[in-house]
């Protein structure tokens, strides 16, 4: 059954029944200040970093779920029955509930005894804050005397230190309370320069700051002493945990409405004014109080918002498609883009499923989102690339993570994850393709952050590909060193200890185990800096490289190759993994989808029988498993992949990231109807009326689908934060669409399902709006193209010469 509808108009997913499987969540902000938010109004908002700036607490993993959030309640105070207008916390019955998903914000409301209420919740563009207008309505016959509370719980800053080192943090919770506005100011005394605060636009009937205050003893957000009182306490924080709640007095008419808007935000004081007076404790709020005055008028509050829609309207109008398929069409202009900007922004951090104190930002992960994101904002996506570079090692290779606060390698887990320089590679082609700024590729970039060894990005790329020449293990294919793309085939790992970690327990030499995935990889970046050199004229170096290429796809083809498919790896003991002679892992997506895509065995046959394979063995109807068979026990020389039980995660799971290297790897092979199948399997909005199966959000991927051995096959973990997210729009736009980004101009090459007639696009490219029309004529992939009523050689739509903003491309598929 479904939980809600898309409303496509809007841009919205609209849930109408607020105990979906799962919470539903959103993300506000999308540039500095960030927040969850879950469709009955849970979750929690952070400063840049997750970790170690976090404003509001949350619960992760606690009962009932989804405990923490941007709660309001409303009380009727003449019969004294409160409730919330988005069901949680108090769990009260509604009417017409109603949760409204968009882009940067999300509207959630009810209608209670005749009461109506809505909250919008979003982040003004370029402010470190965010807006709840709430809207109160009387839909009575008779006038209503109601007070509006709302309130937040602060985090003491560090998400990690909150949620363990209560010995000292039950002592050091600090507020101020000025003109009816709450400041959180824990450790505000000693060394940061930061706060947070609460305003509400209304005159206040009571404010509280304590929690146990609020509640009472005892008892929980769903029913909140004071509410239930009708009357907050004043209370001043001293220790313990500090809280935000206002409360506001209206007396309704029949048919009156009035808004109420608060503003929670984060502010640093430059660190010499941190004072006022300057002798004082008192926090100076000389700079803070006009941005907190602005957004508590609604005027401009809805000005903000409506910023913000022009915001999202301009960057997914950079490419807009129309095709038979709806759930291809809404997951293209909507919502894949939307995920692609929330991956790229918080990498794998913060979600339902990544409680925001567990990882920094990957090295892999976030070279592999530029390939969704990079036409949305190629700015922010120079500098992404710039930091990740600077934490590349000289050796080419890189820290697998950085902090985003500090920018810098952690050196917790360390390097020698083999797969990773090659994507630095993809990355910054990506960038190229789409921008055609040549320039970056000269910018001084440090090694490991270290100042004094700046060299040109260009540098970075050589090494990062030269980082494998040296790294070649006894049958002449890439070492694997700690994993590749898969953490979790963890060849040199061999952990009988529990609780290690399997990604940096390494008790081998490293000097056998081999991946034909990084093999495949390698041929990818190998080509695309052949391209890039033979554009800066570099012409031996580029041939040098494609020699190289060349030499990896015959390793590939002789010791890469089991008789039906690519093989997946060889371990320590120099046996393969992913053969038909393994008793378990026999085959593996990994290696027949990227080598695939990678072109290799297109001329000679392995291609197709790789990928016939691959659809025999590993293809389900909810998407295709990673391998099979799943490991049924714990491998010692295979690491975390043999840990996960049958059909999760890496071991046979649906791992949603690497479907889209078989959709593209079937473009390849001139494959639409397949492609496109692959496509729909693991689409969200098409697994809509599953909802009670799939249970994450149907308007976003998820990492992954339980696979054919587990028990709840078909079911979805891990939303939003996956390489997921680009992959399978890169997939659909640039392959099947074919809407093709290259480094001399827009390619037009799509490999669509038979049945469709055709398709229209526009897509804004280097500052050129192209408006594509395709009609299919006969059932293949050929296509003859007109560029303004001209007909093209070819299928590369270079540069219009006269400066032209607007050009017309019509594509014939016979
Ligand atoms: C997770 C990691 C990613 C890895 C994948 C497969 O998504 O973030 O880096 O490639 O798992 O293990
Ligand atoms: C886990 C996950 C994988 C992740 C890795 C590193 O086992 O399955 O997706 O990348 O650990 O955190």
């Amino acid at each position: 059954m479904k939980y809600g509808h898309f409303d496509d108009l809007n841009r919205e997913y609209v849930i109408t029944q607020p105990d979906t499987p799962l919470p539903w969540i959103n993300y506000l902000g999308c540039q500095a200040y960030f927040g969850i938010i879950s469709n009955t109004a849970g979750g929690y908002s952070f400063y840049r970093d997750a970790r170690l700036r976090r404003l509001t607490r949350y619960r992760y993993n606690n009962v009932p779920m989804d405990f923490g959030g941007r709660y309001v309640y409303l009380r009727d105070d003449e019969s004294r029955e409160f409730w919330s207008p988005s069901w949680q916390p108090t769990r009260t019955e509604l009417k017409d509930y109603s949760c409204r998903h968009g882009m940067g914000y999300t509207v959630i409301g009810s209608t209670r005894g005749g009461i109506e209420a809505h909250t919008r919740y979003f982040v003004p563009l370029d402010e470190n804050l965010e807006i709840w207008q709430l809207t109160v309505t009387n839909r009575r016959a008779t006038r209503a005397r109601i007070s509006a509370f709302a309130s937040i719980e602060f985090c003491l800053w560090d998400a990690q230190d909150d949620a363990t080192n209560f010995q000292r943090n039950f002592n050091i919770g600090e507020v101020e309370v000025e003109d009816g506005v709450i400041y959180h100011k824990t450790e505000y005394r000693e060394r940061r320069n930061h706060f947070a605060y609460y305003a509400c636009s209304e005159p206040g009937a009571g404010f509280d700051t304590q929690r146990e205050a609020f509640l009472g003893r005892y008892r929980g957000w769903d029913k909140p002493a004071a509410v239930e009182a009708g009357q907050l306490t004043n209370s001043i924080a001293h220790g313990w945990s500090p809280i935000g709640a206002h409360q506001v007095k209206l007396d309704l008419a029949p048919g009156e409405t009035r808004q109420i808007v608060f503003v929670l935000g984060y502010h640093e004081n430059p660190v010499a004014q941190k004072f006022d007076p300057p002798n004082s404790q008192t926090i100076n709020k000389t700079l803070v109080k006009p941005v907190i005055a602005k957004y508590l008028d609604p005027k401009q509050a809805d000005a903000a918002f409506e910023r913000l829609r022009q915001y999202w309207a301009g960057l997914l109008d950079i490419f807009q498609v129309n095709t038979p398929d709806i759930h291809t069409n809404r997951m293209v202009n909507i919502w894949n883009a939307y995920q692609c900007m929330a991956t790229f922004n918080m990498s794998r951090s913060a979600s339902f499923f990544e409680s925001g104190i567990g990882r920094g930002l990957g090295f892999r992960d976030s070279n592999q989102d530029l390939l969704g994101f990079v036409h949305m904002a190629p700015a922010r996506a120079r500098e992404r690339i710039l930091d990740l570079s600077a934490t590349q090692l000289e050796t080419g290779g890189a820290y697998h993570q950085y902090q985003p606060l500090t920018k810098r390698g952690n050196n917790d887990i360390g390097g020698g994850f083999n797969d990773d320089p090659h994507w630095l590679i993809v990355g910054v082609s990506a960038y190229l393709k789409e921008t055609g700024d040549w320039s970056i590729l000269d910018e001084p970039v440090q090694y490991d952050n270290e100042p004094g060894s700046e060299k040109p990005l260009y540098d970075h790329l050589q090494r990062s590909f030269r980082y494998t020449l040296t790294r070649l293990g006894p049958h002449g294919l890439p070492l694997i060193g700690r994993a590749d793309w898969n953490d979790c085939l963890n060849l040199n790992c061999f952990s009988d200890t529990p609780g290690q970690s399997f990604q940096t327990t390494t008790n081998k030499d490293g000097k056998v185990a081999e991946s034909v995935f990084i093999a495949g990889l390698f041929v990818i970046a190998g080509r695309e800096l052949a391209a890039i050199a033979k554009h800066r004229g570099l012409h031996n170096e580029a041939a040098t490289y494609l020699e190289e290429v060349a030499k990896m796809e015959q390793v590939v083809r002789k010791q890469g190759w089991d008789g039906e498919w690519f093989l997946r790896a060889y371990d320590d003991f120099g046996a393969k993994i992913g053969s038909r002679e393994c008793e378990e892992g026999k085959i593996f997506i990994e290696s027949n989808g990227f080598c695939v895509l990678a072109g290799i065995g297109l001329d000679d046959g392995k291609a197709n029988k790789a990928l016939a394979a691959t659809g025999k063995f590993l293809a389900t109807k909810h998407g295709i498993v990673l391998q099979q068979p799943a490991y049924s026990k714990y491998y010692l020389n295979l690491g975390e992949i043999s840990s996960y039980p049958p059909g999760y995660k890496e071991n046979a799971g649906i791992f949603c990231h690497n479907n889209p290297w078989v959709m593209i790897a079937e473009a390849r092979l001139g494959h639409g109807d397949l492609a496109h199948d692959y496509y729909s399997r693991i689409n969200p909005s098409a697994r809509e009326e599953i909802s009670d199966l799939h249970r994450c959000e149907p308007y976003v991927y998820a990492q992954m689908i339980a696979g054919k051995d587990a028990p709840t096959h078909g079911e979805a973990k891990n939303s939003w934060l996956t390489g997921t997210a680009a992959w399978n729009y890169y997939a659909i736009v640039q392959w099947i669409l074919g809407v093709r980004t290259t480094l001399d101009g827009l390619e037009i090459a799509p490999v669509i399902p038979k049945s469709w007639p055709g398709f229209t696009a526009t897509r804004t490219f280097r500052g050129v709006v192209y408006r594509i029309s395709i009609e299919r004529k006969g059932d293949g992939n050929r296509i003859a193209l007109t560029v303004d009523g001209s007909p093209l050689k070819g299928n590369i739509v270079p540069p219009p010469a006269d400066g032209r903003k607007t050009v017309s491309i019509k594509g014939i598929l016979t």
